[in-house]
């Protein structure tokens, strides 16, 4: 199977919106190729959706703010379903509980699919009318509802790994295809002080809290050139990491004696050898590939045993910002952080979304929209923080050097990180 959605930003040519809508729509439904039936219906903790929710949700989301106000005639498949699978929009009516989606059974799996044909047909019927005028007042939110459906892409395979993992019989997602990751170097790319152009600022797609673009003060430091491997991170668990409150924020320490957290998420000792769960199943920690599962508290705590510390995410953004976004993303099937052993600086974006110690608020000058899809990212704005690059469950076409992703700190079931920066001081004097 292929995910490859790349043209959708390549340069060149615009894709029409039939065929974009056309290749999102069908890769959210290729990720779904390896599941049976039940384990579209699982939820297997809060933060986790049945795939059959994000199946649903994102039909639901183009039915609500696309079909709803821009078709001709549209009438809902089942008006239910608004309260089933409207997410979080509070000024979009009603919902369900979102820790009890794995307790519904019905509207069945082959149901949602229809639910899903049934919008495909009307959306196709609308982009027709649109006709690729950018300027029609359904093309803003068209183009959000596709972005919209590619993080839940994302979503699906975590959570879906997830589940798999909650399940004693740990069965795997598909076969496995990594070979063992090849050691790479480290190295240290220097950050002049300075005011830098922060935020997005163009005419392509962009999510509303990548902007307003702005200028910010950064100090002098560098950033590391890899990400933080596995058997680096074995080093911090084996010299009592989890033990020795001095590495942790007061709330990290109290997480890890609640949850009496030893190591990341998905591994455990086998054999007094780590083993981590992926989505092809139980195998021993690849030593040099980027470690991840990994929360806030936890990239916090070893970069502090290391004596570093982790990026602001205006550092990272100005690092980032002289590499071409190209790396390990859902496209590449791996689905798994990998080192290739490439030196100097790499993996900014891809393999795993990489914690900032920057709060997510929002840029100077940000005003949530009015409405439901005002909803979207403005409210999140407290107790999260921002993550920056991209991951292996993320579509190529959805990763941008602006991209802010968030989570709050003990979140550790996506794809995440640690990249290493320090203060340089002095150095550039
Ligand atoms: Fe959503």
């Amino acid at each position: 199977m292929t995910l490859t959605t790349s043209w959708l930003t390549r340069a060149g040519a615009t894709p029409s919106f039939a065929d974009r809508y056309t290749a999102v729509r069908a890769a959210t439904e290729r990720l779904c190729v390896p599941l049976q039936t039940e384990d579209y219906v699982v939820s297997s903790m809060p933060d986790v959706s049945p795939t059959k929710w994000h199946l649903a949700h994102t039909s639901w989301f183009f039915e609500t703010f696309v079909l709803a106000p821009f078709h001709r005639d549209y009438r809902a498949l089942n008006p239910k379903y608004a309260f089933l699978f409207n997410s979080y929009y509070v000024q979009a009516g009603e919902r369900h509980c979102r820790a009890q989606r794995g307790l519904v059974t019905r509207p069945t799996v082959a149901e949602v699919y229809e639910y899903r044909a049934y919008v495909d047909a009307h959306m196709q019927q609308l982009i027709a009318d649109i006709d690729d005028d950018a300027n029609h007042p359904a093309s803003a939110v068209l183009a959000l509802g596709l972005h919209h459906e590619q993080q839940h892409q994302e979503l699906l395979v975590t959570d879906i790994k997830h589940v798999f993992w909650m399940n004693p019989m740990r069965p795997a997602y598909r076969p496995e295809t990594r070979t063992a990751s090849v050691p790479a170097g480290q190295g240290w790319t220097m950050i002049d002080a300075g005011v830098r152009d922060i935020g997005y600022n163009g005419d392509g797609f962009h999510f509303d809290n990548e902007a307003p673009p702005h200028r910010e003060y950064i100090q002098p430091s560098a950033l590391a050139h890899r990400l933080t491997t596995n058997g680096e991170y074995a080093e911090f668990i084996a010299d009592g990491g989890y033990r020795r409150s001095e590495f942790w924020l007061s709330a990290g320490w109290a997480t890890v004696r609640e949850h009496t957290w030893r190591a990341p998420l998905y591994w455990e000792s086998v054999d007094d050898t780590w083993h981590e769960f992926t989505l092809a199943g139980t195998a021993p920690v690849d030593a040099h590939a980027p470690v991840t599962h990994l929360s806030y508290f936890e990239a916090d705590a070893y970069a502090r045993w290391v004596g570093k510390r982790l990026p602001t995410e205006a550092e990272w953004e100005v690092l980032a910002r002289t590499q071409p976004v190209v790396g390990r993303f859902a496209d590449a099937e791996l689905l798994q952080p990998h080192s290739d052993g490439t030196t100097g600086l790499q993996q900014l974006f891809g393999d795993v979304w990489q914690w900032t110690q920057s709060p997510y608020v929002a840029y100077p000058g940000f005003r949530a929209g009015a409405g439901a899809l005002g909803e979207y990212n403005g409210k999140w704005m407290s107790d999260q923080w921002v993550l920056r690059g991209a991951s292996c469950a993320t579509p190529a076409s959805h990763a941008r050097v602006t991209y802010r992703n968030f989570f709050p700190s003990d979140a550790r079931w996506q794809f995440t990180g640690i990249r290493l920066a320090r203060d340089v001081a002095g150095e550039f004097a």
